[in-house]
């Protein structure tokens, strides 16, 4: 999503029914001056996010559009060197940054429509 423009609960990103459960889509905020790709994630009907940058070296997770989930939906998977991550969480627990997390970011839910608030765990 290109250029959402800020709203009273935050900027809108897509309707709740836009996300597969287990799914994941990417998303470009604007605060200010500064642009984030970030990660929305549906895991067992929550929302995670994540700025798209990989603890390891720091490159976009995904090499296509919107393919940031390991096959069988369970992790989140850095395609430059493998990198697992939890969904919940965005713990890496596999590849050369174990341990490591993505970034968090604030999103909300209402009236089933996801909303990022800001940088940072909500
Ligand atoms: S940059 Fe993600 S695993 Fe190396």
């Amino acid at each position: 999503m290109k250029g959402p423009t800020a709203a009273g609960h935050g900027v809108p990103l897509c309707r709740l029914d836009e996300l597969a459960d287990p799914g994941a889509r990417g998303f470009e905020v604007a605060i200010g001056d500064s642009r984030h790709d970030i990660i929305v994630v549906r895991h067992s009907g929550a929302v995670f996010g994540y700025i798209n940058s990989c603890p390891h070296q720091g490159t976009p997770l995904e090499t296509f559009p919107d393919r940031f989930l390991t096959r069988d939906g369970s992790q989140l998977l850095c395609t430059t060197h493998g990198a697992r991550f939890q969904l919940g969480d965005g713990v890496c627990v596999a590849g050369p940054c174990k341990g490591r997390a993505l970034a968090r970011v604030s999103l909300s839910v209402i009236a089933a429509h996801v909303y990022f608030g800001a940088l940072g765990a909500a």
